[in-house]
């Protein structure tokens, strides 16, 4: 039970499958109470549906597009339990035609939204909730992927979005860490989920991975949840502005 006592809140539980759920899970089981924030009301319904099976959760609505909406979150939390412990932060979004096709052909407007939703959410929540988490020894996750770093075909724009994304990790380290609060990001590899549907041959990249990996298997959501319950509990309190992988190590290939 590393996380007996603690709370916290995650973003971007759309169903079963997603990579927010798998950390629910994880930081669930270890004894955390979980605030979980969802996009729109019809996901709200599949979270509404999950829900009963973790320990009493608080289900607030919340797009990140929306400052009004992320304000009224923060209220709330602050209202009905007046601190967190850690922050998941399980979401991106980039317009579908700007994941296929050529980078170069990239639309300013999809730009500005894969940008805005993917890696500036990060900034403006974690400012939002700094009061909430200061002084507490708590803990910042988000979730990137090898894309930033390296080009993955159709993940386009999505991959420039992670490279900003993993860049403010380390800024918002920097910024946060005088003040109690940790910020790393885990880069996993392919999962079939609604967001990564979006991506051009997921099935086949997840195929390729599990063929290449030096761990040679496909990656699971428990193992992103492990990895998250690592991050989040007093065992992780060295680790601050890192990206780990949890990719099979995939990522350490060259040809
Ligand atoms: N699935 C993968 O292969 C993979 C690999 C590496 C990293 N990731 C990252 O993991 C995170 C979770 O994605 P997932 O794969 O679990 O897919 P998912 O579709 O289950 O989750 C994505 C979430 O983002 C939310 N979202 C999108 N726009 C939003 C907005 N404006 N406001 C609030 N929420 C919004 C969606 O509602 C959804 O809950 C994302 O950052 C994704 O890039 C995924």
């Amino acid at each position: 039970m590393l996380l007996e006592g603690k709370t916290g809140l995650i973003m971007g539980v759309a169903n079963k499958r997603s990579i927010a759920w798998g950390i629910a899970n994880a930081l669930n089981q270890a004894g955390a109470r979980l605030v979980l924030t969802y996009q729109s009301e019809r996901l709200g319904e599949n979270v509404r549906d999950l829900a009963p099976s973790l320990n009493n959760p608080l289900l607030i609505q919340c797009d990140v597009s929306s400052d009004e909406q992320i304000q009224t979150m923060v209220q709330q939390v602050t209202a009905e339990i007046g601190h967190l412990d850690f922050l998941v932060h399980a979401l991106a979004f980039a317009p579908r035609e700007a994941l296929s096709g050529a980078y170069s052909e990239t639309k300013r407007e999809d730009f500005k939204i894969a940008l805005d939703v993917s890696a500036y959410s990060l900034v403006t929540v974690a400012h939002a909730l700094m009061p909430l988490m200061q002084g507490r020894q708590s803990s910042i996750i988000t979730l990137t992927y090898l894309g930033s770093e390296r080009v993955v075909q159709g993940y386009n724009v999505m991959g420039v979005a992670k490279a900003a994304l993993e860049s403010s990790v380390r800024y918002l380290a920097n910024d946060l860490g005088p003040h109690g609060i940790r910020v790393n990001a885990i880069s996993s590899g392919p999962i079939k989920t609604l967001a990564s549907s979006g991506v051009g041959g997921i099935s086949n990249m997840i195929r390729l991975h599990a063929e290449r990996a030096p761990l040679r298997k496909a990656v699971e959501l428990d193992e992103v949840g492990d990895t998250a319950l690592f991050l989040a509990c007093p065992m992780s309190r060295g680790i601050t502005g890192e990206v780990i992988y949890v990719d099979g190590g995939y990522h350490i290939l060259g040809v």
